[in-house]
């Protein structure tokens, strides 16, 4: 993957931090995006400088996809067409379902899965003209098993790999690999917001006895980014501790 670049959404998140810095420990010119009011991402460009790292950032909301376009332009003229799209961008709003209200069903499928589609249509085009692209949806564990209180959530991830499983087969023919990766719970905000002992009660449904770390996740992703896996496609690779083996 040396001199590859990619793009990384929500790669300011905790996944997505360990991310951009695997890409890049692989030899990859790296750009993640983060978004105004809920991101610091000039902060976690001047962390991330300080150990090392020479990152790309750009500010926008892959939900949209006007501003997805302009995030995959700005990207494109800063680092060049993009081989390695990351969709790792992804919110919970969480409650159940009897309770839950539209405006929490709207937000968590147009950031986790209407994304994927306005990020990956921006490179797709150009990933076939070249004949070589590396697309890498971050769904979960509860979009494979269904989580109570999730509805949301698992619908919004499950669609991701059913993209993928689509994709896959149009693009395989153009030197595209298009794969998921299944994070169980990772030790991120985003898992540290459920009420303690709700997840006390969740890590003891994982047979590791742990969360995962966010490196972990990440190591999968270099490994689908790689040349050598290039017959990978189509496939939901499960990191989860042994939580679900479907
Ligand atoms: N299945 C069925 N019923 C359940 C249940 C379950 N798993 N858990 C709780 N209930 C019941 C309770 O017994 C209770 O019943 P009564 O009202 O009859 O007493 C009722 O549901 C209400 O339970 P809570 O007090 O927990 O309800 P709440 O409104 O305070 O919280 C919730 C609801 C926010 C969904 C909370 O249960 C929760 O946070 N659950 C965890 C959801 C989860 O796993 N989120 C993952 C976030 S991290 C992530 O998404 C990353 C990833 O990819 C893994």
């Amino acid at each position: 993957m040396k001199g590859k670049v990619a793009l990384v959404t929500g790669g300011t998140g905790g996944i997505g931090t360990e991310i951009c810095k695997a890409l890049a420990n692989g030899g990859c010119k790296v750009a993640a995006t983060w978004l105004k009011g809920v991101d610091d991402g000039d902060g976690w460009l001047a962390k991330l400088k300080a150990e090392g790292f020479d990152f790309v950032i750009v500010e926008g909301d892959v939900s949209k996809f006007d501003s997805a376009a302009a995030i995959v332009k700005e990207v494109e003229a800063k680092l060049g067409p993009v081989d390695i799209l990351v969709n790792g961008a992804g919110i919970t709003k969480d409650g159940f379902f009897h309770k839950m209200k539209w405006e929490q069903w709207e937000a968590v499928l147009r950031t986790n899965l209407d994304s994927v589609f306005n990020t990956t249509r921006q490179v797709i085009e150009g990933m076939r003209q070249r004949g070589y692209g590396r697309i890498i949806n971050i769904s979960s564990v509860n979009g494979q098993k269904g989580q109570a209180g999730q509805a949301n959530y698992s619908a919004s991830k499950a669609g991701m790999h059913g993209f993928t499983m689509a994709l896959a087969q149009e693009a395989a023919s153009k030197g595209i690999t298009v794969n998921t990766i299944s994070p169980g719970y990772v030790a991120t905000s985003m898992v540290m917001a459920i009420k303690e002992e709700v997840r006390n009660e969740l890590i003891k449904q994982i047979p590791a006895g742990r969360l995962a770390k966010p490196e972990e996740i990440a190591w999968t992703v270099a490994f689908l980014a790689d040349d050598r896996s290039a017959f990978i496609t189509g496939a939901n690779i499960a990191i989860n501790g042994g939580m679900y083996m479907g």
